[in-house]
């Protein structure tokens, strides 16, 4: 028996987002619906795939590139885009590698982006077992509105318990009975690729929509007395299909709320549920607390005992120990060691690595530096493309000036083990500071120091004795004459 494969639904405008960017590439939580459909297939052991791109095809097409995805896929095109049926017609046309395979093919759309791969894989056990032609994930929903509605026949009579698919109906197409029903259409399918594809050509498109109607192929299977079948969805949210902008905020609210359940059986404290966001990558280790304010998306993972937020955003890949704490913060592309405190209103950006026990105060930015253990960054400093060893003190209000706008260039600053840095500092980069050197506040150090040296680079103070008194007096002097 061949290996499942997948059939892709990916070629339509989106017509209802009015975007300019295709309706399959809108994120949802930081990853394109494309991208999330997609993700599910590996997980129940699909290694092909066919995706049928159209509007915008070109970017769709680029955007699989950086995808990664660990199956082999091809593409085919469907121009122009008359329907689902005229786009699953595509894979048949156009792909020779589909032509001898008699396996069965799930078809799935890259607008239906909240599937669980347990579902599918109930879809594909269903249809082995009741050995169908064509299978349909079927849903009760009590507001059906917009979708295909699934019209069953009599009982057949050797199992009168199940009703028999006839055909699926279209909600634009249907009488108001036919409206009446609530068992819908999830728009996928599994079927036999050998017996149903030869259906596909049958299609017409005499409907409200002028369109070849993949559902279609429910009625010509029936008519041509091939066993059709349904598996159900007990979960509708999973069947949120991507219409309209407001599907997508429905489906962001379906998935953030599904991520938090997950990682509060984990054993993550989240107290604000309704005002946490966080996407499914990202992994929290037990005794963690995610307070209020948080939106944490992308390759995420943070450790144990760690308390992050209120007002925190997280992006790109981070990394955290455990026992880490980080107020109304902005942490993007950083590793974090642990017990590592960070904040409030701390930027942290573009490869920082912190080690265990480092301390980032309030309105300090980090950018592409590495800090060692013990070092503490408490106030008001800058900290960019520098290496920062064990023990530092940076003083409030610190800048590394690494930024050469003449030359466009961006400069190193190194500061080794146990040096400290006063106050006001300006580190003109290419500069380094060694080990055990002390820097006095408000220096503006161009050249190395050397190490355990203390450098001054400010105007020396001097004194004026008297001098308030003394001016106080000529001023009064020039008032009278
Ligand atoms: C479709 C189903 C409907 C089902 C619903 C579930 C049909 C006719 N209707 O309706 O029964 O309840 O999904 O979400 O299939 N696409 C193409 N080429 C095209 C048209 C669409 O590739 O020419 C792709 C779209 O990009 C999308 C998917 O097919 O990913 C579904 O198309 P859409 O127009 O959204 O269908 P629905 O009206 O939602
Ligand atoms: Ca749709």
């Amino acid at each position: 028996m061949a290996h499942p494969r997948a059939i892709i639904m990916a070629a339509g405008k989106g017509t209802r987002l009015k975007s300019q960017l295709p309706k399959v590439l809108h994120p949802l939580m930081g990853k394109p619906l494309l991208q999330r459909v997609l993700e599910t297939l590996p997980l129940i052991n699909i290694e092909e795939a066919c995706i049928i791109v159209g509007h915008q095809a070109d970017q769709v097409k680029d955007s699989l590139v950086n995808f990664q995805l660990p199956f082999s896929y091809t593409t085919a095109l469907q121009d122009p885009q008359l329907g689902t049926g005229h786009a699953v017609q595509q894979v048949h046309l156009q792909c020779p590698q589909w032509q001898n395979f008699s396996g069965t093919a799930l078809i799935l759309s890259g607008d239906v982006p909240l599937m669980r791969a347990e579902t599918l894989s109930h879809l594909l056990k269903q249809h082995a077992q009741q050995n169908n032609a064509l299978t349909v994930l079927a849903a009760t929903c009590s507001d059906p509105t917009g979708y295909g509605r699934i019209v069953c026949g009599n009982s057949s009579p050797d199992n009168p318990k199940q009703s028999a698919v006839k055909k699926i109906i279209e909600h634009k197409d249907a009488t108001p009975q036919e409206q009446a029903i609530t068992l819908v259409n999830t728009g996928i399918y599994a079927v036999n690729w050998a017996l149903i594809s030869p259906l596909l050509m049958q299609l017409s498109n005499h409907n409200k929509q002028a369109e070849f109607y993949l559902t279609d192929v429910v009625a010509l299977a029936v008519n041509a007395n091939l066993s059709v079948g349904m598996a159900h969805l007990d979960d509708a949210t999973e069947m949120l299909g991507v219409n309209a902008r407001s599907d997508l905020a429905q489906c962001h609210s379906v998935l953030n709320q599904r991520t938090l359940k997950q990682l509060m059986v984990n054993g993550v404290s989240i107290p604000y549920p309704q005002l946490t966001v966080i996407s499914p990558e990202v992994s929290i280790g037990p005794d963690s607390t995610v307070l209020p304010g948080c939106l944490l998306e992308g390759d995420i993972t943070i450790g144990n005992d760690c308390t992050i937020g209120p007002n925190t955003i997280m992006n790109g890949t981070v990394r955290a120990g455990d026992n880490v704490k980080v107020i109304q913060s902005v942490i993007r592309d950083t590793i974090i060691g642990s017990h590592v405190s960070i904040g409030p209103f701390a930027q942290l950006r573009d490869q920082v690595t912190l080690a265990d026990t480092v301390h980032i105060g309030n309105f300090v930015e980090i950018k592409q530096s590495s800090i060692d253990s013990h070092t503490n960054v408490a106030h008001l400093a800058y900290v960019g493309n520098a290496t920062l060893g064990n023990t530092v003190n940076i003083g409030a209000g610190t800048i590394t000036a690494n930024y050469d706008p003449i030359r466009d260039i961006k400069s190193e600053t190194q500061i080794g083990n146990g040096a400290k840095i006063g106050s006001n500092t300006v580190l003109v980069a290419p500069v380094s500071v060694a080990s055990e050197a002390s820097v006095a506040a408000g220096s503006v150090i161009t050249k190395d120091v050397s190490e355990g040296s203390l450098a001054i680079a400010r105007g020396r103070q001097t004194e004026i004795e008297g001098w308030v008194k003394k001016t106080k007096a000529q001023a009064t002097e020039q008032v009278k004459t």
